[in-house]
């Protein structure tokens, strides 16, 4: 080897050298998505398992979003002035108490960024949505997980919690995702009002068209921060469009580290048209109500009860995880892709999206097949 070879070859074998915080952080893969099942090869047909929409985009938003693809060459709005502009009006708030980020899942790294600080803490039900605790703990925060009871996320210990250990933020899906559980405004406006000095609740209301109703709280309680997106009902997951709602000082702040450039203009513009198109959704949401009553009756066909949802998204109750991996396995072999909770109580079930009738016609198919020919009752421990 040359002397320049032997350089090269001992700078090649040198680790990068991290931060201390991330050398703690093991190693970890948030989220093996169907794209990846499918490289390892699976033949997905029926994609039941990613909380997508199966209804896809409003025509409307998807004209937009062609008519947008020349601009691409150019920077997007930074501000998204003309989305904040039309959401503020929609919901009686001011263009100032309104970030729009690449979905809720960038805002809430940035929420963490702004409001935890390594070693403080932040309070969640065990089990809800995962990306939340990946922000924290990359940010250098500590995160105090809550059981569920009864399924739903426990508010109560959720306040206890937050008060024990002077909590920063608490963060609660409401709807809650994967539990499908959902807690009335009141219990929600309760909540706030339990919260410690300097607390801020984190509200991720990702799947709030699909519930009963949304809690009245004010854009300006400094106690509050709600976070919104375009992924679910809008059917844009893949565009990464959504928006938090808060204080006006909250969202100044958010502009002195957010990423500025962060949102596509086919993005901001599918969104615009998105919101313009209010018999699309509306249909999306009849569907979605329509699929989990018959996602209810399919669980109590098959004695496999389902847990009431106030999202897109199922639990069908297996009864204990091993059964509940068994049954992911066997439809994942038959091309049908489901996921299951990761954590205890909940991953004794598998979760499924509201699909298509089709789709919904398909899963429903295999589960009776499985039935049938005895696969269903030999999943393993009951
Ligand atoms: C509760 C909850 N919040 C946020 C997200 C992600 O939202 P976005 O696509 O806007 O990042 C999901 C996606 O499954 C979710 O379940």
């Amino acid at each position: 080897m040359t002397p320049a070879g032997a350089v090269y070859a001992r700078a090649a074998m040198r680790r990068p050298r991290f931060t201390p915080l991330l050398e703690a952080i093991p190693a970890t893969v948030p989220f093996v998505a169907p794209d990846a099942l499918e490289r390892r090869g699976h033949r997905i047909a029926v994609r039941l398992g990613a909380n997508e929409s199966a209804f896809g985009v409003s025509p409307r938003a998807a004209e937009a979003m062609v008519r947008a693809v020349p601009r691409q060459s150019w920077y997007a709005d930074p501000e998204s002035f003309e989305l904040r502009d039309k959401l503020a009006g929609l919901l009686d708030v001011t263009r100032a108490h309104l970030l729009v980020g690449s979905g809720i899942d960038e805002l809430l790294g940035l929420v963490v960024r702004c409001f935890v600080a390594p070693g403080e803490v932040a309070v969640m039900a065990r089990g809800s949505y995962p990306t939340f605790a990946y922000h924290v703990i990359g940010h250098g925060g500590l995160v105090e997980a809550v059981p569920y009871r009864d399924d739903a996320v426990d508010l109560e210990t959720l306040a206890e919690a937050a008060t024990r250990r002077r909590a920063r933020l608490v963060y609660l899906a409401n709807p809650d995702n994967p539990s499908g559980s959902w807690h009335t405004p009141q219990a929600v406006e309760a909540l706030v009002e339990r919260l410690p000095a300097d607390c801020v609740l984190v509200l991720d209301e990702a799947y709030l068209e699909f519930a009963p109703r949304a809690p009245e709280l004010s854009a300006d309680d400094p106690r509050v921060l709600r976070v919104r997106t375009f992924s679910k009902l809008y059917g844009m997951a893949g565009a990464r469009i959504g928006y938090a709602v808060a204080p006006p000082e909250v969202v100044a702040a958010f502009d002195k580290v957010r990423l500025h450039f962060g949102v596509n203009g086919v993005a901001q513009a599918g969104a615009q048209a998105a919101l313009d198109d209010r018999e699309f959704a509306a249909g999306v949401i009849a569907e979605v109500a329509r699929g989990r009553q018959e996602y209810a009756a399919l669980g109590r066909e098959l004695a496999l009860p389902t847990l009431p949802s106030a999202t897109n998204v199922v639990l069908f109750d297996l009864g204990g995880a091993a059964r509940a991996r068994g049954l992911l396995d066997a439809l994942l072999a038959e091309g049908i892709f489901i996921r299951m909770p990761g954590a205890p109580p909940l991953d004794r079930a598998v979760r499924v999206t509201v699909g298509t009738p089709d789709e919904r016609a398909r899963f429903a198919a295999a589960l009776r097949a499985m039935r049938t020919d005895g696969r269903l009752e030999a999943l393993g421990e009951r």
